[in-house]
């Protein structure tokens, strides 16, 4: 990783997520989260109150999280490993917000259909009016086109959509980028 991508995650990145919307208390998923860029700044945020689940298919990446959260004392991380086309292990409107930065795109769901049940288990998880942040990449590499990307999005049950361009890491790099949120429209009827 660049030192200026390090820098930005020491320094910037717990800034960066509270703009995002995360906030004390929150339980938030990071869907795909390798090894934990955002994961780690979201558990300052959300702070003993709140829970953030690191959620990815990657035993290694999840093993790296568990062990670098235990030595910087972040121990309100949980990892949740899941096969490739699992469900998320979590019950149904229990988590505040949802971060899905590099991961929804054909490289790793190749198929429509795959990416939509990726997204229809997010939704389901998410608390009425929860609020999911999408920062889409690879998008031109494979194909796929930003309004294709949001069109997929918001066929599920996301709403009032906002956009920022924002510095942010990506492969390790520091670099700008169009970051989506979206609020999960409606409930499921079974809030806590
Ligand atoms: C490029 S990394 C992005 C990591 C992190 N979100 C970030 O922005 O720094 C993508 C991660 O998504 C994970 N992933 C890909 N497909 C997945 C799936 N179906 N379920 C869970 N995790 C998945 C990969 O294992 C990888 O760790």
């Amino acid at each position: 990783m660049e030192e200026s991508a390090r820098d930005w995650l020491e320094r910037r990145a717990e800034g960066f997520l509270r703009k995002v919307g995360l906030a004390e208390g929150d339980t938030v998923l990071d869907f795909g989260c390798n090894e934990g860029n955002y994961a780690a700044p979201a558990a300052r945020i959300v702070g003993k109150a709140g829970r953030v689940y690191a959620l990815d298919k990657d035993t290694e990446a999840l093993q790296e999280i568990a062990q670098a959260s235990k030595q910087k004392g972040l121990h309100n991380i949980r990892c949740l490993q899941v096969p490739e086309d699992g469900d998320i292990p979590l019950p149904c409107c229990s988590v505040d917000a949802v971060l899905l930065y590099d991961v929804l795109h054909r490289g790793y769901f190749p198929e429509h259909a795959r990416r939509m049940k990726a997204l229809r288990s997010i939704c389901r998880v998410l608390k009425g009016r929860g609020m999911l942040s999408f920062y889409p990449t690879h998008l031109k590499k494979y194909g796929m086109t930003f309004d294709k990307a949001l069109s997929e999005v918001e066929a599920v049950c996301f709403t009032s959509r906002e956009e920022s361009r924002r510095r942010l890491v990506h492969d390790g790099r520091l670099t700008r980028g169009r970051v989506f949120s979206y609020r999960k429209r409606g409930t499921c009827g079974q809030e806590r």
